[in-house]
């Protein structure tokens, strides 16, 4: 424990699910009535939880491997879900779209593919600026459907409390989609060649994906000869699937937070894994003191302002006990600094001999505006930061354990690239997101190829997994 740590913790001895509300913060929505907050998040606390402490624990544990080498992480969902988009089929092509990418990868790296949805959750978003001028008009910015409506209205822009009990129940509602579909047969990997979405099917990757997908069938018709099916293997009927998002808006994560009747610990049950943006890491910020009490598996950004001074008191203030699985850094550089910046922050947190899974976001650090200041990123850009990234491991040894991207099960049009070859002019045709560009289902599963021929080249991992 570094001198630092000790000063701070003991300045922070009594943690409670609200104690973060005596430290700085930052990113908060100013709402008109403070009491009718003070009312939804008392309705929040009674409702049930939208996750188990158990199942936080399992991924806890599956995040360990990784960080070992003998799993890879694929996380992935919109920036921004939205309360307009809650429909069965967007809540199912996106997880399709994770389960393709899946099977991809795991055949790329030869390990277990840990499944983690951006989804159920994601609902709050930082903001670079507290406004949004258009023609000459300034209103608050949009921050996200759990505090405020993204049309540009004085009205709309005004944070509305209830929006936070909408998005539990819309959290609870694709959290009971997503449990039918990750328990229920849908994932059955005889149904692999199912999961081929329409669009795709008459594209290069819905070819390339189908030949995998034969293979796969073929592998299942072999192994069920020598007796190994459904009925003795419950794995190949279904799989595990885990929520995630940015833990902004700390009172709903308060309301959400429980004791665990097994271990007597906090869990945040609105999710399995939340983490901290690059926005609200600061170390004496609320945000770091509230993840601090609670036992779930969380994520760090670390983007290229993090300093390494900073990185260490996160570690200490988050982690003391330096628990396998616990902390998940999301390296967030960009593709024309990870090479710079991430060696010098992995050696030292080796040098520590801390255990922590190392991510990598290819989509913050690589953002851009077109001439017509649409908002974009280039397929070609987010590739190179994940080789960049693959490539610092190579070098300086450990394990990459996995990828963060924001996708959906859509044919939009807003990153550039890829197979389909969109453009800029190609923008405007299906530009749906409510925050960042996300890869649409071509191009996700495309990333996904293109990924499991670097893993199957470098050899980071352990095949089969670690045992
Ligand atoms: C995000 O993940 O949507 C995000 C805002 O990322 P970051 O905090 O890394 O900028
Ligand atoms: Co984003």
């Amino acid at each position: 424990m570094s001198a630092t740590h000790m000063k701070n913790s003991s300045a922070r001895q009594n943690w409670t699910p609200g104690s973060w509300r005596s430290f700085p913060i930052r990113q908060v929505p100013t709402y008109p009535d403070p009491a009718a907050v003070e009312a939804v998040e008392e309705r929040l606390r009674r409702y049930p939880p939208l996750v188990f402490a158990g199942e936080a624990r399992r991924l806890k544990s599956h995040l360990a491997q990784a960080a070992r080498g003998g799993a890879f992480v694929l996380q992935g969902g919109a920036c921004a879900e939205s309360f307009s988009e809650f429909t069965a089929d967007i809540v199912r092509d996106t997880f399709r779209v994770l389960l393709q990418m899946a099977v991809v990868l795991t055949f790329g790296a030869k390990v277990p593919v840990i499944k983690l949805g951006r989804m159920a959750g994601q609902y709050a978003k930082p903001r670079s600026s507290d406004t949004e001028t258009r023609d000459g008009v300034t209103l608050p910015s949009y921050r996200g459907d759990n505090i405020n409506g993204a049309a540009f209205t004085a009205e709309s822009r005004v944070p509305d409390p209830l929006r936070m009990e909408t998005g539990y129940f819309q959290s609870a509602g694709t959290m009971n989609l997503l449990r039918a579909f990750a328990g229920g047969g849908y994932a059955n990997l005889h149904e692999v060649h199912r999961w081929n979405l329409g669009f795709v099917e008459r594209s290069a990757m819905a070819q390339r994906y189908g030949l995998l997908a034969e293979r796969i069938g073929e592998t299942l018709d072999f192994m069920a000869a020598c007796g190994l099916t459904t009925a003795s293997t419950p794995q190949l009927d279904e799989t595990e699937f885990y929520t995630s998002h940015e833990a902004l808006l700390l009172g709903y994560e308060q309301a959400m937070t429980r004791i665990d009747s097994t271990s007597g610990e906090w869990y945040d049950c609105s999710a399995h894994f939340v983490w901290i943006g690059d926005r609200t890491r600061q170390p004496d910020g609320a945000h770091v003191e509230f993840l601090r009490g609670v036992r779930n598996p969380i994520g760090i950004k670390v983007g290229p302002t993090t300093t390494i001074e900073d990185l260490e008191r996160l570690l200490d203030i988050l982690n003391p006990t330096d628990e396998a699985g616990r902390i998940s850094l999301i390296s967030r550089m960009g593709a024309t600094k990870v090479r710079d910046h991430l060696p010098q922050l992995l050696r030292k947190v080796q040098g520590t001999g801390r255990t922590v899974t190392w991510l990598c976001d290819p989509m913050h650090g690589n953002t851009s505006s077109t001439t017509n200041g649409v908002k974009t990123r280039s397929f070609d850009a987010i590739l190179a930061e994940v080789k960049g990234f693959f490539d610092v491991f190579e070098a300086e040894g450990g394990f990459p354990g996995g990828v963060h991207f924001e996708m959906t099960g859509q044919n939009v049009t807003e990153c550039i690239g890829g197979a389909q070859c969109l453009t800029e002019d190609d923008l405007g045709e299906r530009y749906e997101t409510f925050c960042d560009p996300r890869l649409n289902a071509e191009q996700s599963l495309e990333m996904a190829f293109r990924l499991a021929e670097e893993l199957k080249t470098r050899k980071h991992h352990v095949p089969g997994g670690e045992k």
